[in-house]
């Protein structure tokens, strides 16, 4: 289905993990991606990697750190300089910082994460609507987490973040929607990336593996999800398709955000 033909979408935190998934789904449906990430080696990588799979992809690749507002308004504007267009905005990139109890928590790991999961994600979206608005048409999709929509112990700085993402998506739905600018966020449970097996060699050092075992059985399909069954999901959001769906967040979690008691 090569449903984006002649779209533009950018892809922050591209590099790897759910953006390097979702960058794969829409190159082999026909999108010119602006891929963005602060991790160059990587996203050379990425770009590679998407190239093998679709020959054909217009990419471009902008290094940019996404707490940086001068760095945002570079990327957008190298984006409407190379396709003179911006049809989709996946607003993708973020870290989850260390885990640890409120009391204990590093203030300066806290503020980081802030400025890269909320002012990032805020930026983006600061300096990629006014483009939006000249074509009176886009598509933002914003990454928050099942840590937007309920707690989760240990991540204070993630979970305060991930709700405002959620806040933020609302505010934009309404404020644009009337531009052509339909925007929503997706709430990801424990996806296997690169971010998530980093969590579990916090939550057991000796046995990460054991960890994500024992993590998987608290989920209804008793296994954790893959990046590209995310992508499948963001595709459709950022697609023509989602012309109604404005200001929701989504879960992907395999039903996890509505368990109460066991499963
Ligand atoms: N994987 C999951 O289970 C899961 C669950 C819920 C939410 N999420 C969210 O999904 C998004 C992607 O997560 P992932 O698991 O793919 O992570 P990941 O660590 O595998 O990949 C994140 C990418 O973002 C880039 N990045 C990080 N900070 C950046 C910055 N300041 N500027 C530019 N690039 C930056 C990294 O270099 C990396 O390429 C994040 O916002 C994360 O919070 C992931």
């Amino acid at each position: 289905m090569k449903n984006f033909e002649n779209k533009t979408i950018i892809i922050t935190g591209a590099a790897m993990g759910l953006g390097l998934a979702t960058a794969k789904e829409l190159a082999s449906r026909g999108a010119n991606l602006s891929l963005v990430d602060y991790n160059e080696q990587a996203l050379q990588e990425a770009k590679k990697e998407i190239l093998t799979q679709s020959p054909g992809a217009d990419i471009l690749t902008v290094v940019t750190d996404v707490s940086n507002e001068e760095a945002v308004k570079h990327y957008v504007a190298e984006t409407v300089k190379a396709f003179g267009r911006i049809d989709g905005l996946y607003n993708n990139a973020g870290i989850e910082g260390k885990q640890a109890p409120i009391t204990e928590y590093d203030v300066t790991i806290f503020k980081k994460v802030i400025d890269i999961n909320l002012m990032g994600v805020y930026y983006g979206m600061r300096y990629v609507i006014p483009v939006m608005q000249k074509q009176q048409y886009g598509r933002i999709v914003n990454v928050a987490s099942v840590g937007g929509i309920r707690g989760v112990l240990n991540q204070m700085p993630y979970v305060a973040s991930k709700h405002a993402v959620s806040g933020m998506t609302k505010n934009a739905a309404l404020e644009y929607g009337r531009d052509g600018i339909i925007s929503n966020a997706i709430a990801p449970g424990a996806i296997l990336t690169p971010m998530v097996a980093e969590a579990f060699k916090q939550v057991n050092p000796a046995d990460p593996a054991a960890a994500e075992k024992e993590y998987a059985q608290h989920n209804p399909t008793k296994r954790l999800g893959l990046p590209v069954e995310v992508a499948k999901v963001v595709a459709f959001l950022l697609s023509e398709d989602a012309s109604y769906l404005n200001g929701q967040t989504i879960a992907i979690d395999g039903g996890e955000s509505n368990i109460y008691g066991n499963v």
